[in-house]
């Protein structure tokens, strides 16, 4: 059939949508630069953002993970204080909203319905919002002020791969941008950086048969399975959990490194799975730490972690590249050893069971 086609060589979208991503970098440069190379955004977007005392993130499901990434980079890069939001929890349970609030809507498809719900009620209120999303022309985009497009390309597996990691360099172009209208000196330049990501997420697509390995070997037969982190790490802990939930059924969670001996480390048994992320240099010997915590408690520990923080054992290394962008690197090997294990189980990859890509009820 024609969805055949469409996936050329490739055994599923979801793997074929991983390899894309360093494509996926690419194509946001080129769409964000102007012909001196340098950054290109839209004068009302950023009037909106310099004009913001607060900017609220609302999203579900994977676009919420970028969300809570993009939060870091809006704060760190152009001091606004940031809140992310579950949608479909802030239509019902709405926090004090500031002065002058601007709302940024992150979602793939444009349609999520829990997400659209708070759009009507802050266009109800007189806010404005930006709709940041992978379909042009989609409810999110029209009824809102602003767009922002990712320019992922269609994505089809269930399970979004490409579609957050564009959510989150287009987050840095934005965060970026809205620090040059402020006046903010940044050593930071976006597009370079993000080339850079685009080179070191092709040479983690390559390492295909080190994350199959990783899979078979902690993912195959389990019945739990835990990611830890902290800072950036945390975030993507909590994507890598929902991937491999997602996919393969397996219950994972992703916990924060230090919040783990608060309760959920009674959950580690002997040979329980828990892979950990150490990218990030000023939590790095905690999060180490914490990998000695569940390993003496019988835990099966895996370790991936950043050029220059790593340690003998750790099990994949990533590519340095510049620390705000880490989770756009650490995420892959976690949606590779996510599609493995599900691979590994059995499990349609592209199409799990009671999923829709696309929530148009709330
Ligand atoms: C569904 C999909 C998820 C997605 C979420 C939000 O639940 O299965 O993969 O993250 O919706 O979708 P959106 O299109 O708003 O990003």
């Amino acid at each position: 059939d024609a969805s055949d086609i469409e996936k050329g060589t490739y055994p599923h979208f979801m793997l074929k949508e991983i390899d894309e991503q360093p494509f996926v970098m690419r194509n946001i440069i080129n769409q964000y630069q102007n012909e001196n190379g340098d950054l290109k955004l839209d004068d009302d977007i950023r009037a909106a953002m310099k004009e913001a005392d607060r900017v609220y993130i609302i999203a579900c499901g994977t676009s919420y993970h970028a969300g809570l990434v993009g939060k870091q980079l809006i704060e760190n890069i152009a001091n606004i204080p940031v809140e992310a939001h579950i949608a479909s929890e802030f239509v019902y349970n709405m926090p004090l909203l500031s002065e002058k609030p601007l709302f940024i809507f992150i979602s793939q498809s444009g349609e999520t319905a829990d997400s659209r719900a708070v759009l009507v009620e802050v266009k109800r209120l007189g806010h404005k919002a930006l709709t940041i999303t992978n379909v042009p022309g989609s409810t999110l985009s029209r009824e809102a002020n602003y767009t922002l497009n990712l320019y992922a390309g269609p994505e089809i597996a269930v399970a979004s791969t490409k579609a957050y990691t564009a959510q989150i360099a287009v987050l840095a172009i934005l965060a970026v941008d809205s620090a040059r209208a402020k006046g903010i000196e940044l050593d930071f330049n976006p597009l370079q950086e993000l080339a850079i990501v685009a080179n070191a997420m092709e040479v983690l697509c390559d390492q295909k048969e080190e994350m199959e390995k990783i899979a078979r070997e902690f993912l195959a037969v389990t019945r739990n399975a835990f990611f830890i982190g902290r800072a950036a790490d945390f975030y993507v802990c909590l994507e890598a959990a929902l991937k491999l939930k997602e996919i393969s059924y397996i219950q994972a969670e992703g916990f924060a490194g230090g919040e783990l001996k608060h309760g959920t480390i009674a959950l580690i048994e002997d040979g329980t799975p828990v892979i950990a992320l150490a990218t990030q240099e000023h939590v790095n010997l905690s999060i180490r730490g914490n990998v000695k915590e569940v390993a003496a408690r019988g835990a099966y520990t895996c370790v991936i972690s950043m050029d220059g923080l790593q340690e003998e054992g750790d099990r994949v290394v990533l590519p340095k590249i510049h620390p705000y962008l880490t989770p756009l690197v650490s995420v892959l090997p976690m949606q590779l050893i996510s599609y493995y294990a599900a691979l590994h189980r059995d499990c349609d990859v592209d199409k799990p069971r009671n999923l829709a890509k696309s929530v148009t009820v709330e």
